[in-house]
């Protein structure tokens, strides 16, 4: 998969990219359901939505039609079973324009350990690792995902394509973020 592939998919006929500050955090929250009882600020000005528009609704209203569906699977079978996720998502706002985010996922839970509700902090991604691993693995996946009419087994031949990079790589999912994360702390400091 080369870049210009990858570039196609992510172009600008669906919109220009936004971007936020490095100092600034896109914070959200949902219910158990994933509908939005609360954004900030800097949420609500990325995506072009005023606090009435998104809350009550659900987080999907932000989604992107090119972020691969096994991204937002793996996301809930973590957040569900009581875990945290850091993934990078590409964003819609309302205009159709996009902003890419590294987002930690996590539920918060009650004093006996249920899980009340679900919480969200993005920073600005490292371009370098968006550009060069994230939209050509997204857009792998996303050509697994297409290459199905059936929703179903597109999803699954996505998830499956993900698990057989990772193999190949050697890493499980949180070691492959974790190490993407490594090389921007090392690219910063060069
Ligand atoms: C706390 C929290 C934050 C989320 N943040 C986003 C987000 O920024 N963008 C997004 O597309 N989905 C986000 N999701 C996932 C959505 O709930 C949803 O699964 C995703 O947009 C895919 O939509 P679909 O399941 O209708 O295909 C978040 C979910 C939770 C619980």
């Amino acid at each position: 998969m080369t870049n210009t592939h990858a570039t196609k998919v992510f172009d600008n006929s669906k919109g220009h990219e936004k971007f936020f500050k490095d100092d600034e955090i896109i914070v959200s929250k949902t219910d158990l359901k994933g509908r939005i009882t609360y954004a900030n600020r800097i949420f609500l000005d990325i995506a072009d939505y005023s606090e009435r528009e998104v809350l009550g609704q659900p987080h999907s209203i932000i989604r992107h039609p090119d972020m691969p569906r096994c991204i937002f699977k793996l996301l809930w079978d973590r957040i569900s079973s009581g875990r945290e996720i850091f993934a990078y998502v590409v964003n819609r706002t309302k205009f159709g324009d996009h902003y890419w985010v590294y987002a930690h996922v996590t539920p918060s839970f009650d004093v006996h350990g249920n899980i009340l509700s679900y919480h969200s902090n993005r920073r600005v991604p490292d371009r370098q690792v968006v550009t060069e691993k994230i939209i050509p693995l997204y857009a792998k996946l996303l050509e697994a995902e297409r290459s199905h009419k059936n929703g179903k087994e597109g999803l699954a031949a996505s998830a499956k394509l993900l698990e057989s990079v990772l193999a190949d790589i050697g890493l499980a999912y949180d070691e492959f973020i974790a190490t993407l994360g490594h090389e921007r702390a090392h690219s910063t400091a060069a």
